[in-house]
């Protein structure tokens, strides 16, 4: 099966997660994806919660899977040399260093332009280029704070809370590759690379999107019909935090299932769709809240939505959570159990469809990671695993054209 991205050359000049999540997407669909690395350390997530001794730890191997690595110091004449063929024959550049890095390397968008007129520089920062913060050095919970997402996440009568899903990073990652293949289409059309920048901020606010429309929806009309806090709560000038409330129309709770007591997952997520009120009443036993007006509509549910609530999880009580999502997938309710890790690791579905994958490596032996979400019908993504601290030096030096003497020299000289 070829693989649409064959052909694209990339220097992974990436770390941490937001670049490598990009790159490592566009690997899998079939670029050829050189991560840059210093020689001796490489990515800091080689090493960062380890659970082997010695060996690359989890955070790595599950963000640079099918790349190469070469170990290169860019700070020295050598490999500033090398890294200057590189950009010569290469499609695209992908950075997230902090501000300002590249360019004191000496690598700014005019060098790199000059370089190769036809290369993409994609770069992945905290804020956007002229932001009043745009200086920051930024990581995933800095982002979240600042793009909207702490302050609407979590209880009302709690802190702003953090998402464990990485709006942040991987999120901004996803938002870098789109950004890179428009680019690589707009080369097509120009024959010109251009520069491609994602702040983090950014790419969470728009996936925020929703609570700035809550935001105008509160300075017009001062309440949010679907938020817990109305009809019986306050409202101030600021969407709040709505605790596991539905974020669009739709009225939905986390609600406890049989278990709940000892497992700290027995819930599942409950939605009160419009016009699934009729099957819900049904599943539930209670065919007379159908055409009481106090529940007929949703309205007039809103007030007493909590009560409705508990009522559920009181026919929920002698339920699991598969259980009950059994039966209520039979009425066409929107629902789902609260999945652990643990059951997601194991799960024989996203096993078969490749969204979870065991890949061998090297030195741990085999690890699961997340494969990919994107499903095609002409491409099965094969996830490899990662590469280790400088494995493909030799090999991308001789591609280069550097003789195996050149190649010992720049070893010598700790340039690789
Ligand atoms: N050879 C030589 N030098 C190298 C190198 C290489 N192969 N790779 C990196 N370096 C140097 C950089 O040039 C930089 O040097 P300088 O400070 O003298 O200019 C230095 O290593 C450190 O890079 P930096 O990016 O500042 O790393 P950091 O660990 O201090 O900061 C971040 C990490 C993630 C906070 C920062 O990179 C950042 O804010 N990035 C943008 C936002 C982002 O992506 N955040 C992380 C999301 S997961």
């Amino acid at each position: 099966m070829s693989k649409p991205l064959e052909g694209i050359k990339i220097i992974d000049f990436t770390h941490v997660q937001a670049g490598p999540a990009c790159t490592q997407l566009l690997a899998w669909f079939g670029a050829d994806v050189i991560k840059v690395e210093r020689p001796g350390s490489g990515d800091v997530t080689r090493s960062q919660l380890r659970d082997i001794p010695d060996a690359d730890a989890l955070y790595f191997t599950m963000l640079n899977s099918n790349k190469r690595s070469l170990t290169l110091d860019t700070k020295t004449p050598e490999g500033k040399e090398v890294l200057e063929k590189l950009v010569k024959e290469s499609d695209v550049l992908v950075e997230n260093f902090a501000p300002g890095a590249l360019d004191r390397m000496g690598f700014t968008w005019e060098r790199l332009n000059e370089l190769n007129p036809k290369l993409i520089v994609a770069s992945v920062k905290g804020f956007s280029d002229g932001h009043h913060y745009d200086d920051l050095k930024v990581y995933e919970n800095v982002a979240q704070c600042a793009g909207g997402a702490a302050s609407t996440t979590g209880f009302w009568d709690g802190p702003p809370t953090v998402s464990a899903a990485a709006l942040g990073d991987s999120n901004t990652g996803m938002h870098l590759a789109i950004g890179i293949l428009t680019a690589l289409i707009g080369r097509g059309q120009t024959g010109r690379g251009q520069k491609v920048a994602v702040s983090m901020q950014d790419s969470v606010i728009n996936l925020c999107r929703v609570k700035l429309r809550d935001q105008q929806r509160l300075d017009r009309v001062g309440y949010l019909e679907e938020y817990p806090q109305y009809p019986h709560g306050e409202f101030t000038d600021v969407v709040p935090r709505g605790g596991n409330a539905g974020g669009g129309g739709q009225p939905g709770w986390v609600l406890k299932c049989k278990g709940w007591e000892t497992d700290p997952n027995a819930y599942i997520y409950f939605t009160i769709q419009g016009h699934a009120w009729e099957p819900i009443c049904r599943a539930l036993g209670k065919p007379e809240w159908i055409s009481d007006p106090n529940y007929a509509t949703a309205q007039a549910r809103q007030p007493h939505i909590f009560d409705i609530f508990a009522t559920i999880e009181e026919w929920l009580a002698d339920k699991t959570k598969y259980e009950a999502v059994d039966i209520l997938r039979k009425f066409d309710i929107p629902c789902a159990p609260v999945l652990s890790m643990k059951e997601i690791a194991n799960d024989p579905s996203l096993r078969a469809s490749g969204t979870i994958v065991e890949v061998p490596h090297k030195e741990r032996g085999s690890y699961l990671t997340v494969g990919s979400p994107i499903k095609f019908s002409g491409l099965k993504p094969e996830i490899t695993g990662s590469p280790l601290l400088g494995e493909h030096t030799d090999e991308i030096l001789a591609e280069l054209g550097y003789s195996k003497d050149q190649i010992a020299h720049l070893h010598a000289a700790r340039s690789v």
